[in-house]
């Protein structure tokens, strides 16, 4: 007997059904209040609270749209990612492995327990230490040339032009002690690759970027295009290494809630504490959203929902 399995992971989808999916994410979601914005950045805490934006962008580079989709925030951790791709670019994914780590942590983004815990290596490129790394790993002459690579290099996934949001930059420098104990902690063991300050102030420009949702979307887009930008036709991230990416983003690109978001959702992707997240069904699209009121671990509560909802109506979870 001829068995027919359905596979909508592998269906094709109308645009009009992409569209629906983002339109009943919004609508389902649009009014939920749970959650805080981040303060511990204290501009962050002046966002306004209500913004919500859901975008979806295909591989052929169609968009789906509903919300406050122009809006600026900043970019934050859904950085990472890209800053690791351009370390596979410049030099290999096997750096990322021995320089860097793969292993998911278990413990918050900014943990310095994981430090102590995980001695040869700074964990992951997902969270603050490995992401601090990947910046001074980046192969440069000078600062004014590490900021050049990783903020074009950004451009260059999202297809625009894209400026650093000043009064983040101020706000999250000043209060940057944290993340100064992790760049120190880090040279110390000898697992920064320039000097910490740079490091961390280049870090925190790329944190301070500002993206629309849009942007995320098509940044993700390019991923789920097998590293050529959908919009621009711009190769980011050689095909071959595109899996190894969306490997460490499905086990680490929610810090300690990671497992929690796999289970859900099914899908890699990134969320940042400016209350963006991207998440990428390889091969056919990117889903991108945006509210600022996180939970404990730094998620965005709302753009969670509004994946996770998307996942589900599709079915394109990868399992
Ligand atoms: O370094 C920090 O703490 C911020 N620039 C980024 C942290 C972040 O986005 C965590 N994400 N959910």
């Amino acid at each position: 007997a001829l068995i027919v399995v359905a596979n909508y992971a592998i269906a094709d989808f109308s645009d009009e059904a992409l569209q629906r999916a983002v339109d009943e994410a919004y609508a389902e979601f649009k009014d939920d209040q749970r959650g805080e914005n981040a303060d511990y950045i204290p501009i962050l805490a002046e966002v306004p609270s209500d913004l919500f934006a859901v975008v979806i962008a295909t591989r052929d580079g169609k968009l789906f749209t509903a919300g406050d989709i122009e809006y600026r925030f900043s970019i934050q951790s859904v950085s990472k990612p890209f800053t690791a791709a351009l370390i596979m670019n410049q030099q290999s994914p096997e750096v990322i492995r021995e320089k860097i780590g793969v292993e998911p942590t278990g413990m918050p983004f900014n943990s310095k327990l994981a430090l102590a815990v995980y001695e040869q290596r700074s964990v992951n490129p997902l969270v603050n230490a490995g992401a601090i790394a990947a910046v001074s790993l980046v192969e440069a002459n000078d600062e004014a040339q590490r900021w050049e690579l990783i903020h074009r290099n950004i451009e260059g996934f999202a297809g625009s032009e894209l400026a650093i949001l000043d009064e983040v930059f101020e706000s999250e420098y000043s209060s940057a002690s944290s993340n100064r104990g992790i760049a120190n902690i880090l040279f110390n063991d000898n697992r920064l690759y320039a000097d910490p300050e740079e490091s961390l102030r280049v870090y925190t420009m790329q944190c301070s970027i500002g993206v629309n949702t849009r942007d995320l979307a098509v940044m993700g887009a390019t991923l789920a295009n097998g590293g050529e930008n959908p919009i621009t036709g711009e190769r980011m991230l050689a095909a071959e290494d595109v899996p190894e990416l969306l490997a460490i983003m499905a086990t680490a690109g929610f810090y300690d809630e990671s497992g929690e978001w796999m289970f859900s959702a099914g899908l890699p992707a990134k969320t940042g504490v400016g209350g963006g997240i991207v998440a990428v069904v390889p091969g056919k699209f990117a889903i991108a959203a945006f509210a600022p009121r996180l939970d404990e671990a730094g998620n965005s509560v709302r753009a969670m929902e509004a994946i996770r909802h998307i996942s589900s109506a599709l079915g394109v979870g990868v399992f």
